[in-house]
């Protein structure tokens, strides 16, 4: 064959023949098998080996007859009748399948005029490194998907948001509602009545459900960071961009839901990029020149006075209006008072499940009736963190109002004080509640004070070491460490 290129071919036209000559000998020297049909789809050419294979001893017998007719299942009548390559395919045989090519044959003026087909191999082995790269790479592929999807799904139900005074109920009613629609929603309340949990049934409620849930939490990102965290970045787009860029959250939420957490802590200039793309269903990630389109539904939050922010020129009044479609205020739990018994049993139920050795925790009456004294600052988060602090420390599983009251405020500024803050809150009937519960220096405060003070002195003077204090002071080491626990000491 090297003899053919020897001399170096005269024109332009001698090398492209020249070309086709050997790409034609090349092929049938390595292939499994040659044939060419005419432009009726009949055998006008067949090699030894390939005619051989399918049971004629004489290519010449093979001559003249339709293409299946020699070769069972074969698709050049295909090929023929479109003019159009099936590049590569799998032919089944009695034998072995083969892996085939087929190429149309054209004349000058471009029309079809019959059609070449080279068996590539008999062995689909030679194919087995390919096909299993291929078939690992699609399983690993299909396993990521399924856990995305899993961690993308919502996490909370309708079922999961606990009340039924009519405040909770009207709530429920506007996030189903909400759930049915398309518009944006818009979250408000203070923080810890659930509007995290609101976001997220409404989207597994939604049509959307099957699709991701993706959330954004606005004051947790630094302003600079977050315009790529939106909208993603193409590699090296900025100093200290990952290598391989950076696919944004909008991207990532395309045909689900993206949940925007604290949306009034977004910048002005990303508040105007945000409103842009909610317009637009499009974008371009930083740094390239790839237009995304977004088909996304935005649910937003904040705990902040979003229409002050309006007023003062810190939010934009055109996204507040686009935001402000579908609005929903969490109200906060102590204007809903009525639902923290069932709250507290829901928790409590919650949180004997987790405990080891099947506790079952109860809630007496006094101790009850001193959650629902309380303002609760920090809503239903709050009444949660108190109750996991108590059960904590407990050593009893019905906790009574004498060993909930020093967990009842103390990690908020507001203190016990602020049980006097509900005016109408039904005040403590028992004795001992009724004690901690009216004064903020009463024996059980006065108690948790002096206990956080003295293992905090303890835990210093042994240099913050656990064991050592625990030793100094005659305590267990589980037992100083679930106060340091519950007392949220620093070491
Ligand atoms: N109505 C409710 N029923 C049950 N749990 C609730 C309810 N509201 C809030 N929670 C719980 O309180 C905590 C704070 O709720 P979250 O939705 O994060 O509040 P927010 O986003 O308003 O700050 C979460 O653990 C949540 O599950
Ligand atoms: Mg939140």
């Amino acid at each position: 064959m090297m003899n053919d290129w020897a001399g170096l071919p005269a024109t332009y036209s001698d090398v492209l023949r020249r070309a086709m000559e050997s790409l034609f000998r090349t092929f049938e020297n390595f292939s499994e098998g040659t044939f060419i049909v005419d432009a009726e789809a009949r055998v006008v050419w067949i090699n030894k080996r390939y005619a051989a294979r399918f049971g004629f001893a004489d290519p010449e017998q093979a001559i003249g007859r339709d293409c299946e007719a020699v070769i069972p299942n074969s698709l050049m009548r295909e090929v023929v009748k479109t003019g159009k390559p099936i590049l590569l395919d799998i032919l089944e045989t009695d034998r072995e399948p083969l892996v085939v090519t087929r190429l149309p044959l054209k004349d000058d003026a471009g029309e079809t005029v019959g059609a070449v087909g080279f068996a590539l191999f008999d062995e689909l082995k030679a194919l087995t490194p390919l096909f299993s790269h291929y078939s690992r790479v699609q399983e690993e592929l299909i396993a990521t998907r399924q856990s995305l999807a899993q961690a993308r799904r919502a996490k909370y139900t309708f079922g999961s948001f606990v009340g039924t005074s009519a405040a909770s109920l009207e709530v429920k009613r506007q996030a189903r509602r909400a759930a049915q629609l398309e518009s944006p929603v818009l979250l408000l309340g203070e923080t810890g009545t659930g509007k995290e949990l609101l976001a997220h049934a409404i989207h597994g409620g939604s049509a959307r459900a099957n699709q991701p849930l993706v959330t954004v939490n606005v004051a947790a990102i630094p302003d600079t960071l977050l315009e790529v965290e939106f909208f993603g970045a193409a590699p090296g787009a900025y100093t200290g961009a990952d290598r391989k860029g950076r696919v944004g959250k909008f991207e990532l939420a395309n045909g689900g839901t993206l949940f925007l957490d604290e949306i009034g802590d977004m910048p002005l200039p990303l508040q105007g990029k945000l409103l842009r793309v909610l317009q637009d269903k499009e974008f371009e990630p930083l740094g390239s020149n790839r237009i995304v389109r977004a088909d996304v539904r935005i649910i937003a939050a904040t705990s902040a006075d979003l229409p002050a922010l309006v007023a003062a020129g810190r939010f934009r009044a055109d996204l507040f209006y686009r935001l402000n479609v579908l609005t929903i205020h969490a109200p906060p739990l102590r204007e809903r008072a009525s639902d923290i018994e069932a709250l507290a049993y829901a928790m409590l139920e919650d949180l004997s499940t987790q405990a080891r050795g099947g506790s079952h925790y109860e809630l007496q009456d006094d101790a009850l009736r001193l959650l629902c004294a309380y303002a609760w600052p920090g809503n239903v988060r709050e009444l949660r963190n108190t109750l996991e602090r108590a059960v904590m420390l407990s050593d009893s599983e019905r906790i009574d109002a004498r060993a909930l009251a020093p967990f009842v405020g103390s990690g908020q500024s507001g203190g016990l004080s602020a049980i006097q803050r509900v005016p109408d809150a039904q005040p403590p009937a028992d004795g001992e509640a009724g004690n901690a519960a009216t004064g903020p220096s009463s024996w059980n405060e006065a108690m948790a004070a002096f206990e956080k003070r003295f293992l905090s002195d303890a835990l210093r003077a042994n240099g913050g070491r656990v064991i050592d204090a625990a030793a100094q002071i005659g305590m267990g080491r589980a037992t100083l460490y679930k106060k340091i626990a519950a007392h949220g000491i620093e070491i």
